[in-house]
């Protein structure tokens, strides 16, 4: 890092960027030396309109001029008026919403209200999953961050992700038929104590390695939650707002979940989470004395945010904008495939792609040195992509592309030449 006082950060994971970012706009970052950087994490998934769009900066504005924060019992326009716009854009029964801060947080509060509403209180998340880190959805998070920190919540259980290129219980090769899904509530009944309460899923695994279940994965999911009265949780934190090619990823999948999850996609920049679910299960929550009260929930500022981008997503179609050009993204890496042989697997769905990382096609020995090696290079070429855990053994070998709904063809195209040349630099040095 290039500013000494970054020493008197705590470091929380991994290194941070080695130069300041002193501007964002669109789809770039500029460093204080005045480098432009095509950032293809959208800020931390959250630029969904592109960093600093007019219409969120307005919205904020306008909110100084109003009001920023209140009692958490007072409600205020734009928080009423974010409620009619989300209600407007999901399938019933799905009809009430509440609003957040983060991810975690909303994670945390369609849990509690599972597990309040069925009067149980085992809950399953998909191994390579992210659900958050904070302390009841730390539980369920089993991409990273569990050792060191003593025990989490227990009635905690997972099911094997469905990870075609590395299929978990060996077997499927390339084209998952789900029966890691069969398998893994095999284990889940057979450990259960009987209270099964959720299953939590995200409907592309982002940080787990870029993950893309099946057709069909979702319909017998949802099938098997049923058959025990499990609530069926879908965490669209990243894939909510159009980032798959449609508003949300469980309209791909043909299934409506008993409660949605969505922060960083919605506030495009500004801390918002929000949980929706059904009328029914809000009565029976409120009947019991739900509580979850935070010193941000209904806060009008990101509410008035998270409208914005609600709007601009629907006025400019980025759902079919992130599918576009989510293919033009995908077609790029398969020519890379084709091209470099440490390119060992290619998956993606609308604007959220990745490229799995080898030291040989044969082996599939995650190339995790060559990960970082070639994330560095294109760094220093001018894209920023998250590098994220693809490989076997937590080995971070799986370049991450999640760029703004808003990224151009250009932009797209620069992208892919900044990935070759970088992967033809390091090819004679490949360091494995
Ligand atoms: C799918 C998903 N859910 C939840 C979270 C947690 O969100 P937050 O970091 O805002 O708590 C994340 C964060 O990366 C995520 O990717």
């Amino acid at each position: 890092m290039d500013d000494p006082s970054a020493r008197r950060l705590i470091r929380y994971g991994g290194s941070f960027f080695g130069e300041t970012i002193v501007r964002a706009r669109g789809s770039f970052v500029e460093t204080a030396g005045g480098r432009r950087i095509l950032d293809f994490t959208a800020g931390q998934i959250c630029a969904t309109l592109g960093h600093n769009h007019p219409r969120v900066a307005q919205a904020i504005r306008q909110a100084l001029d109003e009001v920023v924060h209140l009692n958490s019992w007072m409600l205020s326009p734009p928080v009423l008026r974010l409620a009619d716009a989300l209600l407007a854009t999901v399938p019933p029964p799905l009809d009430r919403a509440m609003f957040l801060s983060t991810g975690g947080e909303s994670v945390e509060v369609a849990v509690r209200m599972a597990k309040l509403s069925t009067g149980r209180f085992e809950v399953a998340s998909l191994t390579r999953s992210w659900h958050g880190l904070t302390g009841g959805v730390a539980a369920l998070t089993l991409a990273a961050g569990r050792r060191g920190y003593g025990p989490v919540l227990p009635g905690g259980f997972a099911l094997p992700a469905p990870y075609a290129y590395r299929c978990p219980i060996r077997h499927c090769d390339g084209a998952c038929d789900c029966t890691c899904l069969e398998a893994g509530f095999d284990l889940f009944d057979q450990a259960s104590v009987g209270s099964p309460a959720a299953v939590v899923a995200e409907p592309v695994l982002s940080a787990g390695g870029v993950i893309v279940p099946p057709p069909g994965y979702f319909a017998r999911l949802a099938e098997l939650c049923e058959a025990r009265n499990m609530a069926l949780v879908l965490d669209e934190c990243q894939t909510g707002l159009g980032r798959l090619g449609a508003m949300y990823g469980f309209e791909i999948y043909g299934v409506v979940p008993d409660f949605l999850v969505l922060s960083k996609t919605l506030g495009g920049g500004i801390p918002i989470g929000a949980v929706v679910t059904t009328a029914a299960i809000e009565e029976v929550c409120h009947e019991r004395g739900f509580v979850h009260v935070t010193s941000h929930v209904s806060d009008p500022l990101p509410a008035a945010a998270a409208r914005a981008v609600l709007q601009v997503v629907r006025d400019e179609d980025l759902p079919g904008r992130a599918r576009r050009a989510g293919e033009r993204l995908l077609g790029h890496l398969w020519e890379l495939q084709r091209r470099h042989e440490v390119v060992g697997d290619v998956r993606g769905m609308g604007l959220m792609c990745g490229l799995e990382l080898v030291e040989d096609r044969d082996s599939r020995r995650p190339a995790e040195r060559l990960g970082l090696a070639l994330s560095e290079e294109c760094e220093r070429r001018g894209l920023s992509m998250n590098l994220v855990r693809g490989g076997t053994g937590g080995a971070a070998n799986c370049l991450r592309m999640a760029p703004p709904l808003t990224v151009s063809d250009d932009e797209i195209d620069l992208a892919a030449d900044i990935l070759d040349s970088s992967l033809t630099t390091l090819r004679t040095a490949a360091p494995g």
